[in-house]
């Protein structure tokens, strides 16, 4: 047969295949408003324009549209779909993510609804994360076999970005496949190997072909180091294991294909291993963290000098001003400073190995925070379900994993610890789960660490537990008395006393964090006061005048890539207002093992995102809160947590917010200067390949004929260059110090 015929020939089958297979949605009508008859089939939609169902409306000529909008998608429904399928009975709808709350129609009549509009007994409830699969049986009188069906969907925005997005949707039967799962695991040492597990939790014999590669960046380009092709067995319930090369310290893409036999559909999976760049910390002494702390005066004061090597460590600390004492055992400085002035002490610590100085500035005013509080928070891990065992648990985690040597000192309780009515004198009392708030905080603070509260300016928190509204001076030394040291402020339910108020002036969003604000002030011990209102009215244009140290500029974050992304490169408009004392608040870090709940999930998150994330945060000057289960920390997240040169990065003294310089295509350079004159750059690639990024040597405006490079992550030095690319990985980021 002639070449070219067959080719095409082979073409004609395998498009015939994929679309036996499944039924993409690529496109929709689409259409701003909203109208229950839009959900019909008798409706006419010809008038309506065409939309790519994968990306938000807002790229496609509805930026900033937030309120009501339709799609509709018309597709066949041939019964060779169902026929090709293993089971036949049972279909799925996928409808990607949908930004925020959606209602689902088949053919005129509702089948799913996500979220809840604000006209709906909940108020607006947003679920822009959450995929949309819906499944039905083949059997469902709605669905038209061998006839035009419609889906349409009704979408409602309640800011940001809008619609369908992240993903094509698409219909296809649920087969023998979908029991089928594949996961890797990547060993600690090359003689570990890495490993792909199949499992089959069918009642079914499942048989096909696993093909797999592992590729690794040489020079400029991805070459494959290993192979694998493979038949594959799998008795019901069981699973197999194929085992394959591994090169713990590079970065390798492993990706894997699963064809079953009878349906020749596929499953895929693609993984990069957990990569540590930070090297292990050596024995011999090194004092790390902030080397500027603040403090009021009368205030207790409480610093442990944070320093790894190994132990036991002798701490000292020369020139304290009056009023502090060290313990040399534990690097803990306490005491009280009587009067304001700037005191420069020399820290020492040592062990039998060397030693190492550092030289701390202590300044006694009116400001705190005056580099971004690092610690870890319950929320992202424990959400309500919070409690003082889980806390102790992470606060020994911290220091018996060495995160405390690293700097991170604050423990805080998010949402859920207060009771359900106040106590007879109208005093806060926090429920079963913490029954002895001033114990915990003693026991935080005999070992150096600080406590953390939370709270809202409304009757109830957002998790609808006791606020602190018309309550403020009294929590605020209910708080004092246990010995907080930090108090992070929501709005939650003070929405509702704004209403009444009728006053929308930018006073009205000053007004309940003023009231706390003085309530914090007039105690005797210094609480580092962070607002958590989302970014309302431009705070960060203001949160210094309510004296806040930190405020939320969005809200809140979750463990994917589109929330971290949203967030974290939308916060260059807010870097002018970051300055020692006061800082921006992108929201807590989602690394680790995080679930909002009792019920946790390692971040999904992949290995470059979180690279990306930790490097971003530190340039960003945000406060560092870790927001998973400590204990549960493996290396890889300890490796991204313990990054002192990051770290240094995250708390220099001169409080600079990194800016953007230069974006090109998919990939953004930011910049941060440091306090020493050099600055931190940050290579971001938010593309799905690896692209090479240069040091912007012209928007940043270097007079110098050329510069050194420091790899942070690495802790290397790289050279002098005058010009310089990096090879960036997909959603990765490559972080130089230039001097
Ligand atoms: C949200 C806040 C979260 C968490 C939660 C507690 O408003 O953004 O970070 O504090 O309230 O209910």
């Amino acid at each position: 047969m002639h070449k070219f015929l067959l080719c095409l020939l082979l073409a004609i089958s395998l498009a015939a295949r994929a679309q036996v297979n499944r039924i993409d949605l690529a496109t929709a009508k689409f259409k701003t408003g909203d109208d229950v008859s839009w959900s019909t089939t008798s409706y006419n939609d010809k008038d309506w324009i065409k939309i790519k169902s994968n990306d938000n409306w807002d790229h496609q000529g509805f930026a900033g549209y937030d309120g009501f909008a339709w799609y509709r998608f018309h597709f066949r429904l041939n019964s060779s779909l169902k026929n090709a399928s293993f089971w036949k009975d049972s279909l799925r709808i996928f409808l990607a993510k949908i930004d925020d709350a959606d209602e689902i129609y088949l053919n005129g009549s509702l089948i799913s609804k996500n979220g809840s509009f604000p006209s709906d007994k909940d108020g607006y409830i947003t679920t822009w994360s959450r995929p949309r699969e819906i499944h039905l049986s083949t059997n469902d009188p709605l669905l038209l076999w061998d006839k035009e069906n419609l889906i349409s969907v009704r979408v409602y925005d309640g800011g940001g970005l809008g619609g369908i997005f992240s993903a094509v949707p698409y219909i296809n039967m649920m087969d023998l496949v979908d029991a089928v799962t594949m996961n890797v695991e990547f060993g600690k040492t090359r003689e570990e190997g890495s490993a792909i597990l199949i499992h089959n939790a069918s009642g079914q014999l499942v048989r096909g072909t696993i093909k797999a590669t592992i590729q690794t960046l040489l020079g400029s380009k991805m070459e494959v180091v290993d192979l694998l092709v493979a038949p594959v067995m799998i008795e019901p319930g069981m699973e197999q294991e194929f085992n394959m090369k591994n090169f713990p310290d590079s970065r390798i893409e492993l990706s894997a294909s699963f064809i079953e036999e009878n349906t020749r559909k596929k499953i895929e999976l693609k993984k990069v291993n957990p990569y540590i760049l930070t090297p292990h910390p050596t024995s011999s002494p090194r004092i790390n963290g902030a080397a500027v702390y603040g403090v009021r005066p009368g205030s207790p004061f409480l610093y442990k000098i944070a320093a790894t090597g190994k132990k036991p460590l002798l701490y000292s600390a020369a020139g304290l001003p009056d009023g502090l004492t060290i313990e040399n055992a534990t690097g803990i400085i306490r005491g009280e400073i009587k009067t304001a002035g700037e005191t420069k002490v020399l820290l020492s610590v040592k062990n039998d190995l060397g030693e190492s100085k550092k030289e701390l500035t202590i300044r006694c005013g009116s400001l705190i925070a005056l580099t971004p509080p690092m610690g870890w928070n319950s929320w992202n891990c424990w959400g309500l379900s919070v409690s003082e065992e889980k806390l102790r648990s992470s606060a020994q985690a911290l220091m018996d994993k060495g995160l405390a040597d690293h700097g991170w000192n604050y423990m805080n309780i998010d949402d859920g610890w207060e009771d359900s009515v106040r106590g007879k004198n109208g005093e806060i009392v926090t429920n079963s789960k913490f029954p002895d708030m001033k114990g915990l905080g003693n026991w935080l603070h005999d070992r150096g660490l600080k406590f953390g509260i939370y709270s809202s300016p409304g009757t109830l928190t957002c998790g609808g537990y006791l606020g602190s509204y018309k309550h403020e001076l009294q929590d605020a030394t209910t708080y004092a008395g246990w010995g907080i040291d930090y108090l992070k402020y929501d709005w939650c339910s003070y929405g509702t006393v704004h209403q009444q108020e009728k006053d929308t002036s930018l006073a009205s969003y000053m007004k309940p964090y003023m009231v706390m604000q003085k309530a914090l002030r007039s105690q005797s011990r210094d609480i580092v006061y962070s607002l958590c209102q989302y970014g309302m009215r431009d705070v960060w244009k203001w949160g210094n005048l309510v004296d806040g140290n930190s405020w939320r500029t969005t809200g809140d974050i979750e463990d994917s890539w589109e929330s971290l992304k949203g967030i974290g490169f939308a916060q260059n408009k807010m870097s002018p207002y970051a300055q020692p004392g006061r800082w921006n608040d992108p929201d807590m870090l989602i690394v680790g093992e995080v679930g909002w709940g009792p019920r946790l999930h390692p971040t999904r998150l992949t290995v470059d995102e979180q690279y990306t994330h930790i490097s971003l945060w530190c340039l960003l000057s945000s406060p560092l809160l870790i927001g998973c289960d400590i204990s549960r920390l493996d290396d890889f997240t300890l490796g991204l947590l313990t990054n002192d040169e990051m770290i240094e990065i995250n708390q220099d003294p001169l409080g600079n917010q990194a800016k953007l310089v230069l974006t090109v295509g998919n990939t953004q350079v930011w910049a941060k200067e440091l306090s020493d004159g050099s600055r931190a750059l940050g290579l971001f690639n938010l593309g799905e390949n690896y692209t090479g990024i240069a040091v912007p040597v012209k928007e940043l405006k270097i007079k110098a004929p050329g510069f050194s490079l420091r790899d942070c992550w690495r802790q290397k030095e790289l050279g002098y260059f005058t010009n310089y690319r990096a090879m960036v990985p997909p959603h990765g980021v490559v972080v130089l110090r230039m001097k």
